[in-house]
C-alpha cells in the first residue's frame, strides 16, 4: 500500500503550510545552476497545489520569499521574482478553472512592481473561488508581521484593554486563514526560519530530508498520514 491509499480521507488537515527548502541543493546534486532548482521547485509547487485542492485541503500556504531572502545575490533575487511572475502568468488560468483562490501574506507592496501587479491580478481573478485558498508568503517574515500589526493597531488607536489574542490575530497578514494544522519543511533543516511563529502554536510539524523539487504527491500523502497518527490535545487532556 502507498501513503495515498493509507491516508484517512475524512481527516485531511484544513490548513497545510510548507517551507519549501532544497531547490539549490537539488540543482547542485545535478551539477546545474541554482536557477534550475528553483524552476523545478516551481513545477513541483504546481503539482502540490493541484493535489491539495483535489484532496480537499482548504488552505495551503507556502513560504516563497522571506524578508531575509533579499540578502541573496541580486541575480538570484531577480530570478525568484521573475519566476513568481511567470508562474502566475502561466498557472492562474488553470488554477481559476480548478476553483483555486490565490492569496498572499507579507509586505507585498515592496515587491518589484511586475510581481506585485501580477499577484494582485491573480488575487482579483480568483477572489470568488471556493476551492483551496492558496497563499504565497512573499516578503513575509513573522517578526515583520508583528511590527506591521502593532503599527496598524496604534494607527487605529484601539483600546488597550480590548487587545486580546483574537484582536491581535485580526491585524496579522494571516487574519483571513485559520492557524496551520500541519507545517511541512522539506530539505532537512529543523527550524521555522521566521515562518508563522504565532500561528504555529498548536501546529503539527513534519520535517523531511526530501529536497523540495522531489516532494511529490506521495510525499505529501506521507506527511498527511503522519499527521493523522498524532494526538492533538491543544493543551487539554485526553
Ligand atoms: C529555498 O530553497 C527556496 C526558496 C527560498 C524559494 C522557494 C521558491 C520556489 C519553490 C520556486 C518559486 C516559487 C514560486 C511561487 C513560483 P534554497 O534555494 O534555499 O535551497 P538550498 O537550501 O538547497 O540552497
Amino acid at each position: 500500500m502507498n501513503y495515498e491509499e493509507m491516508t484517512d480521507k475524512s481527516n485531511i488537515p484544513t490548513h497545510i503550510a510548507i517551507i519549501m527548502d532544497g531547490n539549490g541543493r537539488w540543482a547542485k546534486k545535478r551539477l546545474m545552476p541554482r536557477s534550475v532548482g528553483h524552476k523545478a521547485g516551481a513545477d513541483m509547487l504546481k503539482r502540490i497545489v493541484r493535489k491539495c485542492n483535489d484532496m480537499g485541503v482548504k488552505y495551503l500556504t507556502v513560504y516563497a520569499f522571506s524578508t531575509e531572502n533579499w540578502k541573496r545575490p541580486d541575480e538570484e533575487v531577480s530570478l525568484l521574482m521573475g519566476l513568481i511572475v511567470t508562474y502566475l502568468q502561466k498557472e492562474v488560468k488553470e488554477m481559476n478553472e480548478n476553483n483555486v483562490r490565490i492569496g498572499a501574506i507579507g509586505d507585498i507592496e515592496k515587491l518589484p512592481k511586475k510581481a506585485y501587479d501580477e499577484l494582485k491580478k491573480a488575487m482579483e481573478i480568483t477572489k470568488d473561488n471556493t476551492g483551496v485558498v492558496f497563499s504565497l508568503a512573499l516578503n513575509y517574515g513573522f517578526r515583520d508581521d508583528l511590527s506591521h500589526a502593532i503599527k496598524n493597531m496604534m494607527k487605529e488607536n484601539i483600546d488597550i484593554e480590548k487587545i486580546d489574542d483574537e484582536t491581535a490575530k485580526k491585524y496579522l497578514y494571516t487574519s483571513y486563514m485559520p492557524d496551520p494544522d500541519l507545517i511541512i519543511r522539506t530539505g532537512g533543516e529543523i527550524r521555522l526560519s521566521n515562518f508563522m511563529l504565532y500561528e504555529a502554536s498548536y501546529s503539527e510539524f513534519y520535517f523531511c530530508d526530501t529536497l523540495w523539487p522531489e516532494f511529490d504527491e506521495e510525499q505529501l500523502c506521507k506527511a498527511i498520514y503522519e499527521y493523522q497518527q498524532r494526538d492533538r490535545r491543544f493543551g487539554n487532556v485526553k
